[in-house]
């Protein structure tokens, strides 16, 4: 029997600000990411990295195409850089960055390939974060009125539609630890409000593509967290990590987004200032939530707890990434059923990878086994999820090509392809040929 469904979708993710470069090209106008690499008073990013460049992909993306259609890749979910759309966020439209993403698309579809697209992947116009970004409930309105310009350019060509990626690290890395742009450290309660506002511009967002682009146009919202996995796989080791899963003390999660958005409540382990926020919302706000027809689940790593609920510490020395991340593979097992249970909406993974010391060798190639043997652990363990009866239609590995890393710079590898910064060459790695034959066999090779 085939170890995933016959349509199974296999693919692969980027972001705009990480793999695009071009920051002030064709009238694209200023965003906070631009905004916080270029602060000179502080250096917010690793060696003092910037995306103006990154891999360049807004003038080479036919031959990043060209190499995703060699490696037999489905779908390409991509990110839209908001102000190279809107330069100022809420006026005019520039027409040479909105042409970018149409010749993407079309290339992507001359190539066979699905273009999926994510509307918000952190690079908001900086003359929004000057009237409070996330902050202000204004972005509702301004976030429809952006989601209006593009379902309205892509209708038909497009069937999946992304709304903001990973809430929890717009909220609490932005807003709160200050760790990403804009770099602000606000309060609990603000960042409560964030979240609402997310919540709110998600469905806003769903309403218009759904009027724009049709009812069958699918929409998903795409959170990140921690899930919990058995330590021992016994009925009441996975009922105990179920619920060990959402335990906002545990610090984010999942369900710090879902829970107001598809349940109209807080976790009862949300903290008081949660809480206390909570209780000032109006309830007609609740109407206004807007259930996604599918999430986009990030699943990096998780967490193993004993049959009481409670984490296990990790053995001494136990694997993990370049950049220290935990490997976790059983978190792909059974996180998407944890999802599914408490939420009862389709999934796909929508990221998943790791950074590795990648390097050219004296070959010339760019050997990693590490990255293999990864992803076959978890696209493995993934298949045991969907036997179980988790609906998870496909799996987009992050990333195509290595990028801009955010806080970290060009210092960690997450590619399939290897990028020379200084030349823009992009080199395959070995698990580039090798994610390529489990497409075409359907998992079988794992
Ligand atoms: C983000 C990506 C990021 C990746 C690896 C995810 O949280 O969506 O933008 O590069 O993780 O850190």
């Amino acid at each position: 029997m085939s170890k995933f469904p016959k349509n199974f979708l296999w693919g692969v993710a980027c972001a705009s600000y990480q793999c695009e470069g071009a920051w002030d090209t064709d009238g694209k106008g200023r965003n906070i990411w631009d905004d916080y690499c270029h602060d000179t008073t502080h250096q917010n990013i690793k060696d003092g990295d910037t995306g103006d460049v990154a891999c360049d992909s807004y003038h080479r993306f036919r031959e990043d195409v060209a190499l995703m259609k060699a490696h037999n890749v489905q779908v390409y979910r991509f990110s839209i850089s908001w102000a190279r759309v809107i330069p100022d966020g809420d006026g005019d439209v520039n027409e040479k960055g909105l042409q970018y993403y149409d010749d993407l698309v079309e290339e992507l579809l001359a190539n066979g390939i699905e273009p999926w697209i994510t509307l918000y992947h952190w690079d908001l116009p900086s003359a929004l974060q000057d009237k409070g970004g996330w902050l202000n409930r204004d972005i509702v309105k301004t976030f429809g009125r952006y989601t209006r310009v593009i379902a309205e350019r892509f209708k038909g060509r497009v069937t999946h539609f992304m709304t903001i990626n990973e809430p929890q690290c717009v909220a609490q890395c932005g807003y709160l630890n200050g760790n990403h742009a804009p770099g602000w450290k606000l309060s609990w309660e603000m960042v409560a409000q964030v979240y609402h506002h997310i919540c709110l511009a998600h469905s806003e967002a769903q309403r218009v593509l759904k009027e724009v682009c049709g009812p069958d146009t699918l929409v998903g919202a795409v959170p990140c967290g921690s899930l919990a996995y058995p330590e021992v796989d016994t009925p009441e080791g996975r009922e105990a990590s179920y619920h060990a899963s959402w335990d906002l003390s545990h610090g984010w999660n999942f369900n710090i987004f879902l829970d107001p958005l598809i349940l109209h409540r807080y976790d009862d382990s949300a903290n008081d200032s949660i809480k206390r926020f909570a209780k000032t919302i109006d309830p007609k706000d609740w109407d206004l939530m807007e259930k996604p027809d599918f999430l986009g689940l990030n699943i990096y790593n998780g967490f193993a707890v004993n049959e009481k609920g409670e984490p296990v510490k990790r053995a001494p020395g136990a694997p993990v990434t370049a950049c220290k991340w935990p490997v976790t593979p059983e978190v792909m097992r059974y996180g998407p059923q944890h999802i599914f249970r408490r939420y009862g909406i389709p999934m796909y993974i929508t990221e998943n990878g790791l950074s590795c010391n990648d390097k050219v060798y004296m070959d010339g190639k760019v050997h990693d086994p590490e990255r293999i043997d990864f992803l076959n652990r978890y696209l493995l363990e993934l298949s045991k999820g969907i036997e179980d009866g988790a609906p998870v239609g496909g799996y987009l590995q992050w990333s195509f090509l290595d990028n801009f890393e955010w806080g970290q710079g060009y210092s960690e590898r997450f590619g399939l392809i290897y990028v020379d910064y200084t030349t823009c060459e992009r080199i395959p790695k070995d698990s580039a040929a090798w994610y390529a034959k489990v497409i075409e066999s359907n998992g079988e090779i794992l």
